[in-house]
């Protein structure tokens, strides 16, 4: 289980920083905690440029990716620290990470009263309809006298306080776990059960019933994601270790609201240039994950040429890099390759029959057409139209093709580093 912990503060030293890092090691065995510190966001305002909202996206992707979030809050003037509110208002401005995430509030604090104005303020904020979290309600962890609470060592000293700790912990765990499986349960169902599980759809080309249709997703040797014609991030295709981890959290996003905020201009040149006809392809040959892998990002358009969207095929090409530098087309393209469309190997595994149809792409006199299944180009050749870069530092790697471009997935944005 993985629990996001926003410190309250965004002060060097922090008690509230403590409880969340003896919170972290004491709870090692129940939950993965990973501590943030708000210090590292900019102060809430409307007008920040996007280009200066990069840590905030990061903030919200990890809040995105947590089964819940800790906020631990000290208290200044009966009230919240301005930085935790700040921090909150980035949550909930534009997409609402928080919505519906399962929340728990703690909170350290100088006076008797132990953070409890600040935690009721806490808890007023995080069921603010903008907010909208599924709070844990009582389970009330109040540590008051702050510098006494706390050994040199960050061990919290007094034992009734951390058994209360313990039992409201075990409860948010708990609390955690019943939305994990009214989640799950719904998630089953749509695998098991995409719509109909008898339904098919009737193809031109033949009859796909919904489990091929996922299926073939699931297995095809690349991945695929969609943005729709309005700009949202509308599906993707569930395949194993994708190279891109997408989450189903960002589906409905807008394309600013899915992307590292260095990357959209460059995404949205992307998209602007398929809804308005200048192109219908744009190629990014990268390196992914230690091998070579290729993008290519496509027009999706109906029969009448109407934009539908932007679909992204992403997939390593180690494996037909590999039967090119071994040969496999044979030595030299201009006149030996493929005079005869036969492989150029003598292994077994790549054989010339179709073994779906049982139809030999090999033809006797060697000038036959090419058929659909050997064309090897889309209607409008590929471009290789952006550089390898890190979207979020906008640095350039080597063998970048245009260094002015950003390193931007078009489709989620996820960095390719
Ligand atoms: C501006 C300010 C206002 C404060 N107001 C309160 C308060 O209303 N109640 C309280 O118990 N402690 C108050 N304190 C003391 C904090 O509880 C104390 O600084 C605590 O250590 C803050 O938590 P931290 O160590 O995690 O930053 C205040 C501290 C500051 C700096």
């Amino acid at each position: 289980m993985k629990i996001l912990a926003l410190v309250g503060t965004n002060a060097k030293f922090s008690y509230n920083r403590i409880l969340l890092k003896y919170m972290k090691k004491h709870f090692r065995q129940m939950a993965d905690i990973e501590i943030y510190e708000i210090s590292k966001l900019p102060p809430f305002s409307v007008d920040v440029p996007l280009a200066e909202q990069t840590e905030v996206w990061k903030l919200k992707q990890k809040v995105k990716a947590a089964d819940g979030v800790i906020f631990s809050t000290p208290e200044y003037d009966h009230g919240i620290p301005a930085a935790l509110k700040s921090a909150v208002e980035w949550l909930s401005y534009h997409t609402n990470v928080l919505s519906h995430k399962p929340t728990m509030v703690v909170g350290v604090s100088y006076g008797r009263q132990a953070s409890a104005r600040s935690q009721v303020q806490m808890r007023q904020i995080l069921v603010s309809p903008d907010c909208d979290t599924n709070l844990l309600p009582g389970n009330e962890v109040l540590i008051g006298n702050a510098s006494h609470s706390f050994s040199k060592d960050g061990r919290l000293l007094d034992p009734q306080m951390r058994d209360n700790l313990e039992d409201c912990f075990t409860h948010f765990v708990e609390y955690i776990q019943i939305f994990e499986k009214v989640n799950k349960e719904g998630l089953d169902m749509s695998v098991k059960q995409p719509t109909i599980s008898e339904a098919y759809i009737n193809f031109p080309t033949g009859r796909l019933t919904l489990k091929e249709v996922q299926q073939i997703f699931s297995t095809i040797p690349f991945e695929i994601d969609l943005i729709d014609s309005t700009d949202h991030f509308a599906w993707f295709s569930d395949k194993p270790n994708r190279e891109h981890v997408r989450n189903v959290a960002s589906l409905g996003e807008t394309v600013q609201e899915c992307h590292p905020p260095m990357a959209v201009p460059t995404v949205m040149k992307i998209i602007n240039s398929f809804r308005n006809g200048e192109k219908d392809v744009v190629t990014r040959p990268l390196w992914m994950n230690g091998h070579r892998s290729l993008i290519q990002y496509y027009a999706l358009r109906d029969i009448n040429g109407h934009y539908l969207g932007t679909i992204e095929f992403t997939g390593s090409v180690e494996y037909i890099l590999n039967l090119f530098e071994n040969g496999a087309w044979g030595t030299d393209g201009n006149t030996s390759a493929s005079k005869h469309d036969e492989p150029a190997n003598d292994g077994a595994e790549e054989e010339s029959v179709d073994a779906s149809t049982g139809a030999s792409e090999s033809s006797d006199d060697g000038n036959a057409e090419p058929t659909s299944s050997t064309v090897a180009t889309p209607a409008l050749a590929p471009t290789v139209d952006a550089a390898e870069s890190d979207a979020t530092t906008g640095a350039s790697d080597a063998g970048s093709v245009d260094a002015n471009d950003e390193e931007a997935d078009a489709t989620t944005g996820a960095s390719e580093n």
